[in-house]
């Protein structure tokens, strides 16, 4: 089979009637950025099930409420005793703006790639002139479902209009266990309560994250059914809440394209809303640039500390179109390690080669940061990362994750958004 044939294999072998599991097993659910950047890869051979996709992904979006508009990180379509913390354990059955959902769900979010996936469909629909009718039709119900979304992000997360959303889990950034969270987590009190992980039962201990991190992950999510998800209440009071600079840097990228979109479609008043977040965050980013480690880098929204930890969220920069040129630091971090850019760049004491978003190489992340390049002028250097991730697709396939110091494939086997990034970016 070529890669391409495996691509498309390991996607309709993780349709679940659709939607996409990220891996059977590990992860048995839909999950919601993974959702957006497997619909762009199945939008490379199958338009219709691209949509399907989505269209399963928003059945979770809540209505009504203090959180109308959010879309969770999980939506539990379907039963399954292969994952920790599944349905029941969120406590979100019967929660403000979830009756009458066609799925239940988990209660934090993650970052919101969904309008800019949608854009890059659009865009490849009217390249393939056959898809655009159908394309129009499904943009024109998504555009206020993303609307609602985006707008629970600015009203709930940044009430206070600063520019700079704030999360309130680790798992919502998706970049879970990053070394960017080790300090705000140690204000993190341990769960008391037993619990049972079953990610060890589907991929080694030194891949994933340790008991200290689940525990401190259990705390954060009671507490947010304690507060019965007031985004109030939560803001006030949660022991963790970060501005983490990758859900900061796609927000904004995708409000850029959401607005776009808008304004292609008729909806210019919704096309100025946005507008106006945009500058508002292009501002306010300012004051998370490291001179240390010359990228942009989260804060600790408590504290107001920066955390100067350099990770690879720091580099979608380019991506979300921020003033700062990136491309003399991503040009150092190439050149540190061989396989592509790491999830912490190599140089950092806290830095792990094997372990989860301490240090592998994801591919989408190396998309996303490229085609940011790309767009910035540097085409050379865009080029080179996509040279490296097409060597590792080659040599390993499609894994969760890969070492960036030996090209290992790692975690999680037959990978959905990794075989979906190869579709969009590389086979094509
Ligand atoms: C996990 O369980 O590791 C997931 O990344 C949480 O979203």
């Amino acid at each position: 089979m070529t890669l391409t044939e495996q691509a498309r294999t390991i996607l309709q072998s993780n349709d679940r009637g659709g939607y996409t599991l990220p891996t059977a097993g590990l992860y048995p659910f839909q999950w919601n950025w993974d959702a957006s950047v497997n619909a762009l890869g199945w939008m490379a051979f199958d338009a219709p099930r691209a949509w399907e996709e989505l269209r399963w992904l928003f059945k979770g979006q809540w209505r009504g409420g203090p959180n109308d508009g959010f879309v969770a990180q999980i939506n539990f379509h379907e039963e399954s005793d292969t994952y920790f913390p599944g349905p029941g354990e969120w406590g979100t059955d019967g929660a403000p703006g979830t009756e009458g959902l066609g799925t239940r769900t988990s209660s934090i979010s993650q970052p919101p790639l969904h309008a800019t996936m949608v854009r890059w469909m659009w865009m490849r629909a009217v390249k393939n002139a056959g898809d655009v009718a159908q394309a129009d039709g499904e943009i024109r119900v998504l555009l206020p479902k993303l609307l609602a979304h985006h707008r629970w992000w600015y009203r709930t997360r940044d009430a206070r209009n600063t520019g700079l959303v704030v999360n309130i889990h680790p798992w919502e950034t998706g970049m879970d266990n990053s070394p960017a969270w080790d300090a705000p987590l140690a204000s993190v009190p341990a769960t008391a309560r037993p619990y049972t992980r079953r990610d060890l039962g589907h991929v080694e201990a030194s891949m994933r994250p340790p008991k200290s991190f689940y525990d401190r992950m259990v705390y954060l999510m009671d507490f947010n059914r304690a507060q019965n998800f007031e985004p109030e209440k939560i803001m006030a009071a949660c022991p963790y809440r970060v501005n983490d600079i990758g859900i900061i840097s796609i927000l904004q990228r995708a409000s850029i394209d959401l607005a776009a979109l808008c304004d292609e479609f008729g909806l210019a008043a919704d096309a100025a809303d946005m507008g106006a977040h945009v500058q508002r965050t292009d501002t306010a980013v300012q004051a998370l640039w490291s001179p240390t480690w010359q990228q942009y880098v989260s804060k600790d929204a408590i504290t107001g500390q920066l955390l100067d930890v350099p990770t690879s969220a720091g580099l979608l920069g380019a991506y979300a179109g921020f003033a700062r040129d990136l491309e003399p630091t991503v040009q150092q971090w190439l050149g540190e390690t061989p396989y592509g850019l790491p999830s912490t760049r190599s140089s950092f004491e806290r830095f792990e080669p094997l372990r989860y978003w301490r240090g592998p190489v994801w591919q989408h992340m190396n998309m996303l940061i490229a085609t940011g390049l790309k767009e910035q002028g540097h085409a050379a250097l865009a080029d080179a990362i996509r040279h490296r991730s097409s060597q590792l697709f080659a040599a390993q396939g499609f894994h969760e994750y890969y070492d960036p110091l030996s090209g290992a494939g790692l975690g999680g086997k037959s990978f959905s958004w990794t075989a979906a990034t190869y579709l969009h970016w590389i086979a094509n």
